[in-house]
């Protein structure tokens, strides 16, 4: 298994570019089930999760070929399967969101049941209950999904709260249900928007897009397109983080402050500045300045929470006591008990963790939990003294591409050893 070795205390200086979003080309990808035809993706990060997808959509029927420069080639023949099995759904839950495009286009569904995951329970209740709406029977049978519908019947549908995955899947089905379908309290994400503008270019009618209220007329039939995937905000987000920390000069490429104004605003008040010139974007702000702050995960346009590990490395770092409280997931500080092993002092009750800034943090073995929670022991890493061996990072894999590659290229010191 590969792990990450870090030398901490280099300066970070030059350009970085964050590449394509991992949280809106996978349901993107997902939406070429809708319309037989040959799609072009561009600016598709190559990743694990993409590489899952890409299987999932293989097994399927179709075809995937991944070209040069971020370019995929995804075409549908016709699909010669109505079946997400449990080995692809267990190792990425964003598998689940098959399941719109499949009712939609096919008018049947088997998919299994993505079970909880680190992060807390996570249900589909909100996703199921759109597509019963719509007019599908389903059922859940041996850990699977199955829905039959012969012929999806636009309707008004309230979510109980914000949830992105349901948005989608069930924006995914409406697109060729007959009739209107409004979706309320519709989750606001830019990953939410620009699958809906993929959609769009399909033929898709779909109005309130970036708002509560999501209003889709059903059409016939949709086609394929090419499509350009929008910039990944939280890989912004973590070399924002990832500056600030070390200092550096860095220059972010390709980023668009616009799909961040939570994490922008909190960032502010503690006394960071950002500048955007030309295509790149510059922050600064003095560790021994920074104010200490209290934040709270929100749906967008709030903090989101797949910055909340990397922004507790910040406030480690920075005088006086902070407070985060985690609102989406259940159990979203699995950073806390690696982070404290480095040095950093938070605690946690319940969903509120308290952090003791003005720490330096020690180099050590660490694994990473997850994701989001990987990333951000690596940002410690970089600032500690000694060497930071990080463990399990395949999951740092599934969400960033390259990351060491890119990393050294802004002078940091660290390997990828298999
Ligand atoms: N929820 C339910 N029932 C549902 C749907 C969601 O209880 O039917 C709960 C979840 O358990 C969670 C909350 O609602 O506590 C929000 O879940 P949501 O559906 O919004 O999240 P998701 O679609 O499963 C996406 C991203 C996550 C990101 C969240 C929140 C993808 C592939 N994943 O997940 O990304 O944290 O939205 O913004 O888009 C990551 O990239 O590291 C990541 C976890």
């Amino acid at each position: 298994m590969s792990k990450f070795v870090i030398h901490g205390g280099n300066k970070l200086v030059g350009e970085i570019e964050v590449k394509g979003s991992k949280n809106a080309c996978l349901p993107i990808m997902c939406a070429t089930v809708l319309a037989e035809g040959e799609y072009i993706l561009k600016n598709v990060p190559n990743l694990r999760d993409v590489d899952t997808m890409s299987r999932l959509l293989e097994r399927l029927g179709m075809k995937v070929e991944r070209q040069e420069n971020n370019v995929y080639k995804i075409i549908n023949k016709g699909l010669t399967s109505v079946e997400a099995p449990y080995d692809l759904v267990s190792e990425m839950r964003a598998s689940f969101t098959i399941m719109g495009p499949l009712l939609a286009s096919q008018k049947k569904a088997k998919v299994a049941m993505p079970g909880g995951c680190k992060l807390g329970t996570r249900a589909v209740d909100q996703h199921l209950k759109g597509f019963v709406a719509l007019g599908a029977k389903i059922e859940t049978k041996s850990g699977s999904v199955e829905a039959d519908a012969e012929g999806l019947v636009g309707s008004k549908i309230k979510f109980d709260f914000c949830s992105v995955g349901a948005t989608e899947n069930i924006m995914m089905a409406a697109v060729l249900a007959s009739g209107e379908t409004v979706m309320e309290n519709s989750a606001k994400e830019p990953e939410v928007v620009d699958l809906g503008n993929f959609l769009i270019s399909m033929g898709a009618k779909i109005e309130g897009l970036g708002t509560d209220k999501i209003t889709i007329q059903g059409v016939d039939k949709l086609k394929a397109c090419e499509y350009g995937v929008m910039s990944d905000r939280i890989e912004t987000g973590t070399y924002i983080i990832m500056s600030l920390i070390t200092e550096g000069d860095i220059k972010i490429k390709n980023s668009n402050l616009d799909d961040l104004p939570g994490f922008v605003l909190e960032l502010k008040k503690m006394g960071v500045s950002f500048v955007q010139d030309g295509g790149f974007l510059t922050v600064s702000g003095d560790l021994d300045k920074l104010k200490n702050t209290k934040i709270a995960t929100m749906p967008h346009p709030g903090f989101p929470t797949d910055l909340q590990p990397q922004i507790m490395v910040l406030l480690s770092l920075i005088g006086g006591a902070s407070e985060i409280e985690e609102t989406i997931f259940s159990n979203r500080f699995m950073l806390v008990p690696e982070l404290n092993r480095m040095g950093s002092s938070i605690s946690v009750e319940g969903r509120k963790a308290t952090i003791q800034g003005g720490v330096k943090f020690q180099g050590t073995e660490v694994i990473a939990p997850d994701l989001r929670a990987g990333v951000s022991l690596v940002l410690a890493g970089l600032v500690a003294d000694n060497t930071t061996v990080v463990n399990d990072v395949y999951h740092i894999e599934r969400g960033y591409e390259d990351l060491v590659g890119r990393l050294q290229g802004v002078g940091a010191d660290i390997k990828n050893i298999d």
